[in-house]
């Protein structure tokens, strides 16, 4: 068994972390090969993606502290810089991004699930930013993330406390958008992914590059960000047909992507 899993169902990609003897703790290799899979993910034609942990306990527990503990600066550096570039690589790939969150987010994990675009997890999900207690800080992101999601206030509260918050307080914070019994975490994560799918890929895509592009900016600088976008969507046959079928009052065709 790899580091990684993953499968294709339909246009629905699932990508499995898979280090379930140390709770999916992200070690330099598995880091490594998360980057090279999310490259190969961005060149596929998949329309969703879903990120989860192996088990019943763990979505990500965090990065590998028995190969952090002995690091110097020059490598706790480069093992921060790999880690954000898988992170931004998640960020960036055209299509959303949901992560399943199914037990322990904490430090690098909780990371990780803030580079996806929404997040769903089970009543036992737990997310805290246990790194200053490691004597250092959160590396891959985790802060900037969290702090436009929540709020800055909130942000640094958990990160300078390492308090750890259960599943009904990250709702209440939108930290998560839904919560799930476990036994029903993928099926809902599957629905939702498979609703993002069954529209136009082009439209999808242009939306989140604008949520990307504008969060935390002010609006005199995002205003018009979408035009291009817009205008380009012109050139598929989905927006044509799609509109069609609703001036004929029936269901648009399935969404081809072009
Ligand atoms: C290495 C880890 C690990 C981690 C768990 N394990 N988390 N190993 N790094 N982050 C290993 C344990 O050592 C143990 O291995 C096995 O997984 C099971 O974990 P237990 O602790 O026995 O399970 P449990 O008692 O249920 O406690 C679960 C837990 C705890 C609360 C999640 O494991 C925990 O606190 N983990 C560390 C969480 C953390 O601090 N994460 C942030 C890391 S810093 P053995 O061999 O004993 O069975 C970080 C920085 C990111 O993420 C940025 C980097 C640049």
């Amino acid at each position: 068994m790899g580091l990684l899993l993953y499968e294709e169902k339909g246009h629905v990609g699932i990508l499995t972390i898979n280090r379930p003897e140390a709770l999916n703790a992200l070690n330099s290799a598995l880091i490594d090969a998360l980057s090279v899979k999310l490259d190969e993910i961005s060149a596929t034609t998949i329309r969703c993606l879903i990120v989860t942990g192996t088990g019943e306990k763990s979505f990500v527990a965090g990065a590998d502290i028995s190969e952090m503990k002995d690091m110097n600066p020059e490598e706790a550096e480069a093992f921060s810089a790999a880690g954000n570039v898988a992170m931004e690589k998640v960020e960036r790939l055209h299509m959303p991004v949901i992560a399943a969150v199914n037990g322990f987010a904490l430090g690098g994990g909780l990371e990780l699930a803030l580079a996806c675009d929404i997040r769903l997890c089970s009543e036992n999900a737990m997310f805290g930013l246990p790194e200053v207690g490691l004597g250092i800080p959160p590396g891959y992101g985790g802060v900037q993330r969290l702090a436009r999601i929540i709020g800055i206030a909130k942000a640094k509260e958990l990160a300078f406390t390492t308090d750890r918050i259960k599943a009904p307080e990250a709702l209440a914070l939108g930290l998560v958008s839904a919560v799930y019994p476990l036994g029903e975490l993928m099926d809902a994560a599957m629905q939702m992914a498979d609703k993002i799918a069954s529209n136009s890929p082009m439209g999808v895509w242009a939306a989140k590059v604008v949520a990307n592009s504008s969060v935390g900016l002010p609006l005199t600088k995002t205003a018009g960000l979408e035009v291009p976008l817009f205008g380009e969507c012109f050139n598929t046959n989905d927006q044509k047909q799609a509109m069609t079928a609703f001036l004929e009052k029936r269901k648009p065709e399935p969404f081809m992507g072009k």
